[in-house]
């Protein structure tokens, strides 16, 4: 089958299309056609081992490879058909259409990935193509993770801070699927998106500080590394909840350790990417209330450009590899 590998750490150049053996599922495991995988900004992070928060370094090269990468093949979230089952399946079947994560085990950049029938995976949404549903688990997840635990309200005022990205793009859809009026901070490239998305306000953050404006905010969502802690708190009304989905250590330890004054929290947690929020994902998705964000879709040998639009940022929505073409 055909799959992108990379041997060393570096830039895009470090991505080559090979041949690899299809694999083979366990007993316990399903093989999936992928037709569709988005690239993401952690693609590109795990290949370069570059992160803007640096404190998982170590416990992640531990994981990942000391030397050189473990797992040859990235991609973390995909989208297809299951052919093959093991004996002891019985949440699948051959010629279910699925999307999910594959965790830790990665492999979507391929034409086939074999996960564990536990894995992060449901039925795919039947409104959406599978290169449109390839730019949602990533975003959706980690956005319905973070809107919960921010405990949005019809009403509520909300910041998202880096509202472009991909998992910003969702928080702003599942925030007004909540009733919250959203105001989205980005790079002005991103304006029209979001404006599409229904955000009431966008500040560009090249010009201005969102701080310096004397718009108060129930929620605040950030995306952004090196968002000033200070600054979202500052922001927030009382009883506001600042939630961070790129936290610093000292962000961590100053959320753990420090009491928000009137009665402001900080809230970081890390997604746990469950089937439930996929399958409550697929409902949103049927319903209308989360609408594809796809920018562009790429065949799979064009894998080293994917990743330059994606580290650049130079995209409005996902950018979506389509294995099997040329
Ligand atoms: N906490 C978790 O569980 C979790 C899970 C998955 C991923 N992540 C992390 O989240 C990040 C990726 O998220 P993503 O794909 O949604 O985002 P992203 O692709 O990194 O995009 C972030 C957006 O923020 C904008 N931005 C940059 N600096 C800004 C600033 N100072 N103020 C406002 N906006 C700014 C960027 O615009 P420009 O074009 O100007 O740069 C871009 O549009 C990765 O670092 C990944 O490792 C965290």
């Amino acid at each position: 089958m055909q799959a992108v590998i990379y041997r060393r750490y570096g830039g895009p150049e470090v991505l080559e299309l090979s041949e690899r053996p299809r694999p083979v599922p366990a007993d316990d495991e399903v093989l999936i056609r992928v037709h569709a995988a988005e690239v993401t900004k952690g693609d590109c992070e795990l290949r370069a081992f570059r992160f803007p928060v640096t404190w998982f370094w170590l416990p992640l090269r531990l994981v990942i490879g000391v030397f050189r990468p473990r797992r040859p093949v990235l991609g973390g979230y995909l989208t297809g058909e299951v052919v093959e089952t093991g004996e002891k399946v019985d949440r699948f079947s051959v010629g279910d259409e699925v999307y999910g994560s594959c965790g830790l085990r990665l492999g979507a950049h391929a034409e086939y990935a074999v996960l564990p029938q536990s894995a992060t995976l449901a039925r795919k949404p039947r409104n959406m193509s599978y290169a449109e549903t390839a730019g949602v688990p990533l975003g959706g997840l980690n956005a319905l993770h973070f809107m919960r635990k921010a405990e949005i309200q019809a009403g509520d005022a909300v910041l998202v801070n880096g509202a472009g990205g991909s998992i910003g793009a969702h928080v702003v859809q599942i925030a007004r699927s909540m009733g919250a009026r959203v105001t989205a901070v980005d790079n002005p490239r991103k304006e029209q998106m979001l404006r599409e998305l229904g955000v009431e306000r966008f500040i560009d953050y090249t010009r201005e500080s969102f701080s310096a404006r004397p718009e108060r905010y129930d929620v605040v969502f950030s995306v952004v590394a090196g968002a000033s802690y200070g600054e979202c708190l500052g922001v927030l009304r009382p009883g506001g909840r600042y939630v961070l989905a790129n936290p610093r250590l000292r962000d961590m330890l100053r959320a753990s350790l420090t009491r928000a004054p009137e009665g402001k929290q900080a809230i970081f947690a890390f997604a746990g990417e469950t089937v439930d929020e996929l399958n409550d994902l697929r409902e949103m998705i049927e319903a209308g209330k989360i609408v594809p964000i796809v920018d562009r879709v790429l065949p799979l040998p064009r894998i080293a450009e994917a990743h330059r639009l994606v580290e650049a940022e130079d995209r409005a929505g996902a950018i979506v590899v389509v294995p099997g073409q040329q």
